[in-house]
């Protein structure tokens, strides 16, 4: 399978050094995607925008953060709120630096990514490794759950750790469906597929198959169950819990 780079990266490819060179360009958009999804967490896009873009050019790199004060991560958090993420990302920016066997770089794969970085969990690990590494790895949200438990009529409650585990089964089946090569396939499998698969049902998750939905607007209601059974609300309220 070809290595998929995206088209400005192609120019890199060609040459040893070239090589070395989309390495880097990979590390460095790991890096912003981590940012990025973990002031989207508990935070919404367009706050996030402003932030995320003074927080990379302020520090571009995990060597740049690891390097900075306390006090400065901390002021340019202000405003995001649940400062302890800002604290987390410091912190564990100085591990991975400081660790002789991550030597400065994240991880491809979502797995190495939970276990050797603090504070990443699954869905930044799924984010990571498929946004920015393209790995058939799922990433699962409150949008994402909801979206699923629509789709298939759930119908159970969205809290439980039954139903978050069956929802990571059904979203790392779709993933590896539409990328057409499971995580567990030669390691070197990598596609945009998985990427923007993971984004767009995020972003279906938070504009149309919203808490109360725009069914109207949705390019997969076709599929839906919950729409076919005119329940679109029920199913995600857990009327089996
Ligand atoms: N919400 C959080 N991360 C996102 C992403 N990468 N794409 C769309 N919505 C998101």
């Amino acid at each position: 399978r070809q290595k998929w780079v995206s088209p400005n990266e192609e120019q890199y490819v060609a040459t040893t050094a070239g090589r070395a060179n989309l390495r880097e360009l990979l590390e460095r958009r790991a890096y912003e995607v981590w940012i990025s999804e973990i002031m989207l967490q508990q935070t919404r896009v367009a706050t996030v925008i402003s932030y995320w873009q003074s927080w990379t050019s302020r520090w571009p790199t995990i060597q740049a953060l690891a390097a900075a004060s306390p006090d400065d991560v901390l002021s340019a958090w202000k405003g995001l709120g649940y400062y302890s993420r800002a604290t987390r990302i410091h912190q564990a920016a100085q591990a991975i630096v400081a660790d002789p066997e991550l030597k400065g770089l994240l991880p491809a794969t979502a797995q190495d990514l939970e276990k050797k970085v603090a504070g990443v969990g699954r869905y930044t690990a799924g984010a990571i490794s498929s946004i920015v590494f393209g790995r058939a790895e799922a990433i699962l949200d409150g949008n994402v759950s909801r979206v699923l438990s629509r789709q298939l009529a759930l119908y159970a409650n969205p809290k439980s750790k039954m139903t978050t585990d069956l929802l990571w089964d059904a979203a790392q089946k779709l993933v590896e469906g539409v990328a057409g090569f499971s995580k567990s396939d030669d390691e070197r499998a990598v596609s945009e597929v998985p990427g923007l698969w993971n984004q767009a049902l995020m972003e279906l998750g938070s504009t149309v198959c919203t808490p109360i939905p725009n069914c109207g607007g949705c390019p997969i209601r076709s599929t839906c169950r919950a729409y076919a059974e005119g329940e679109q609300v029920a199913v995600d309220r857990g009327l089996l819990s």
